[in-house]
Formats: C-alpha cells, sequence, structure tokens
C-alpha cells in the first residue's frame, strides 16, 4: 500500500476529487448499493446491478471505475466495448478498472462453461433441450452468459427476472435456470409454476440428482448456486421481530430461500428495498432481508423509522467490502498516471455471444 495506507479519509477524498476535476467526463465512477459508505457516497452512479449495466451502456467515459465484483465489471466491459462503441471511441476501448482485483462473487462462480455444456448434454440424453430456454442471472461469468447468448437465450437480474423469463416462455415453453436456484424459483412461482414442474439441478451428480421422469415433466430447471449471504436469514428471527412488532412489515432480497420468501410481505431488488423504505410511513417498522452494509445505511438515512434485521448476526458481503476509499484513491492515480491497474477486460469471441444476451438488459 505505501504511504497511502498512512493518509487519512479526508486526504484520499482530496487525491479522488483532483483526479476527478482533472478528468472530468472522461472518468465515471459506479458503486452497487452493497459498496462501503465511503464509495457510496463519492460515486458518480449508485444502483442496483441493472441499472448499473444499463449507465455503464450508456456511458460515454473512457474509464470507470466500478466499485462491486468482477461480474459487474464483465457486464460494464463488454457493453461499453460493443463494436458501435468502439467504433465511436475510434477502436479505442473503454477501460473499466476495479478497486481491488480479487472482488467476486460466489454464487457466479458455482457454475463454470463446461458444467453448464455437461448439465445440457445430460438433459439431452432424456428431453428436447431446443424446448428450453437458457437464462442466466447477472451474477455469472461472462462464459456463462455467452453459453446462454449462444443459445438464444438471456441474462436477468432481481429487478427484471419476471419480464425476461415471461418473454422467454413466449418463445420456447421450458427453461433453463442459472446459477441462482432461490432466484429462479421465487421467479417461477410468481409466473404461476407449481412446485411440482420446477427441478433443481446438484451439480456434478449424474442428471443433477433427479429421477428422469421429474426432468421429463419439468418446465423449469434450476442450477443449484445460490448467494451465501442471502441465506443466513433465519425464519425463528421473523417470526419473533412479527411477534413483538404485529404491524411489521418484512420485505427480502430474491436471493433468499424460498421459505424465507414465504414468510415475508414482499420481495424485490435492492432498488426496490430502498423504494419500500423510503415509501414506509414515519414511525413505522419494517424488517429488511439483504446485505447487511445495505440495511445498516437504510438505518442511519431513515431515523423516523425502525428498521430491523432478520437474521441472528449482520451478513455481510465482503467481497463488496473489498472496494475501500483507499484503494479507489490508488486505482484513480494509477489511471491518472498512464498505468491503469485491475482492468477487466473480456476476450472478443466470448464477449460477442454474452452481449447477445445481455441484450435483455438494456
Ligand atoms: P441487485 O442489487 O441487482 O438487487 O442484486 C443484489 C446482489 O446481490 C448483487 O450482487
Ligand atoms: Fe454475490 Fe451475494 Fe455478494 Fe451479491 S451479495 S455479490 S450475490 S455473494
Amino acid at each position: 500500500m505505501g504511504d497511502s495506507s498512512q493518509r487519512t479519509t479526508d486526504e484520499l477524498r482530496e487525491v479522488v476529487d483532483e483526479i476527478r476535476k482533472e478528468a472530468g467526463s472522461r472518468l465515471a465512477i459506479m458503486a452497487h448499493y452493497y459498496a462501503p459508505d465511503e464509495v457510496v457516497e463519492l460515486a458518480d452512479e449508485v444502483g442496483d446491478s441493472l441499472a448499473l449495466a444499463k449507465k455503464a451502456a450508456a456511458s460515454t467515459a473512457d474509464a470507470v471505475l466500478f466499485c462491486g465484483v468482477h461480474f459487474m465489471l464483465e457486464t460494464a466491459d463488454i457493453l461499453m466495448n460493443a463494436p458501435e462503441k468502439l467504433e465511436a471511441r475510434n477502436g479505442r476501448r473503454a477501460l473499466v478498472m476495479a478497486p481491488d482485483p480479487t472482488a467476486g462473487c460466489p454464487m457466479a462462480d458455482m457454475i463454470a462453461f463446461d458444467q453448464a455444456i455437461e448439465w445440457e448434454r445430460q438433459l439431452a440424453t432424456l428431453v428436447d433441450v431446443s424446448e428450453f430456454t437458457p437464462i442466466t442471472y447477472v451474477n455469472s461469468s461472462a462464459a456463462t452468459k455467452a453459453f446462454c447468448g449462444e443459445r438464444d437465450g438471456a441474462v436477468c437480474t432481481s429487478a427484471n427476472a419476471e419480464k425476461v423469463v415471461r418473454d422467454a416462455l413466449r418463445k420456447r415453453p421450458k427453461l433453463l435456470f442459472m446459477p441462482d436456484s432461490r432466484l429462479g424459483r421465487t421467479t417461477c412461482l410468481a409466473l404461476g409454476f407449481s412446485h411440482d414442474e420446477i427441478a433443481v439441478w446438484t451439480p456434478d451428480v449424474p442428471l443433477g440428482g433427479n429421477e428422469p421422469e421429474k426432468l421429463r415433466r419439468a418446465r423449469a430447471v434450476l442450477w443449484d448456486g445460490y448467494c451465501p449471504i442471502h441465506q443466513k436469514f433465519s425464519a425463528d428471527v421473523i417470526t419473533e421481530i412479527r411477534a413483538k412488532n404485529p404491524d411489521a412489515k418484512f420485505w427480502v432480497h430474491p436471493e433468499a430461500p424460498r421459505e424465507i420468501v414465504d414468510l415475508s410481505d414482499g420481495y424485490g431488488s435492492t432498488t426496490k428495498l430502498l423504494q419500500v423504505v423510503a415509501d414506509a410511513a414515519p414511525g413505522s417498522t419494517l424488517a429488511i432481508g439483504t446485505e447487511w452494509k445495505l440495511v445498516d445505511r437504510m438505518r442511519r438515512q431513515n431515523s423516523d423509522k425502525t428498521i430491523l434485521y432478520p437474521g441472528a448476526t449482520p451478513s455481510v458481503c465482503e467481497d463488496m467490502s473489498k472496494s475501500t476509499l483507499e484503494k479507489v484513491a490508488i486505482a484513480l492515480r494509477a489511471w491518472r498516471d498512464g498505468e491503469p491497474i485491475n482492468v477487466v477486460t473480456t476476450p472478443d469471441e466470448i464477449a460477442a455471444s454474452a452481449r447477445k444476451a445481455l441484450a435483455s438488459l438494456l
């Protein structure tokens, strides 16, 4: 870290401000809601995965410092460097840089391209796979998105999953959904599927652990990935909150297990959860089931409301926490000095196929 680790927060902010002033519209700083406060406060754009993907696609900046996790940067790189965008920049690539190159998403890593191919191969021994549209949650690698793009599939986020799945079902009657089985189930149920029509595919187990008949009947086959952070909510804590606060409303992110969604008054993306809190009447009590840093920020920004946490302990996404102010300053200085670090690039062939699937976000 060198001398910058000695700097105070104010000094680091000054470094960032100075570089931004000098760069003007050539630079944009983007942050997901789960990033630390110190970077959310200074970002040009703060949002959920869908909003940030759209902002990146529309950005005319030469460089984006993205305070999120790897799949978000890959998505931004693919969208910012689409052929027509490259042409407008006379062939110059937009740079998408991470404050910390190790910030990943454990759920995105739960399916690899080869596993998706093997999934399809095994299914093809039982069913007509051309009846299935592959849909990947945006929390996935570019290669997984490419798998979907090559098969006329799509990408969804927590904010548009129902729309994307509904559109897919107009084209083909069945779907493969990856890697989040929780979002997949909740979305399918919202669209009228029964639990019986949904199969869950356990990775690296023959037929995903299913009886052949279950797969022949299934209208949706879900890859069994999940977000570890959103599995930590507790039915007991929710029951206790409800017993003590009969008027409390409980809202949760759809990455939570279905049993927890079933106990809720509603679910939605981080933007939706923020909206629910903002719209609640002063004096009301809410329990919000999502990443702790965001819920804690909601609490501080809504002191006229009581915001409870439906878990026994705070569930923090440590990968999202890696985008510290200090690392932001280091990455920006490197970029200003002409030696950018932590640049995310996606090989052209993968990017081209992934871009087809990403069209569903734009
Ligand atoms: P959204 O902000 O898109 O709801 O997603 C939450 C999340 O887990 C991002 O990784
Ligand atoms: Fe991935 Fe969960 Fe962290 Fe989101 S909160 S980045 S889904 S591990």
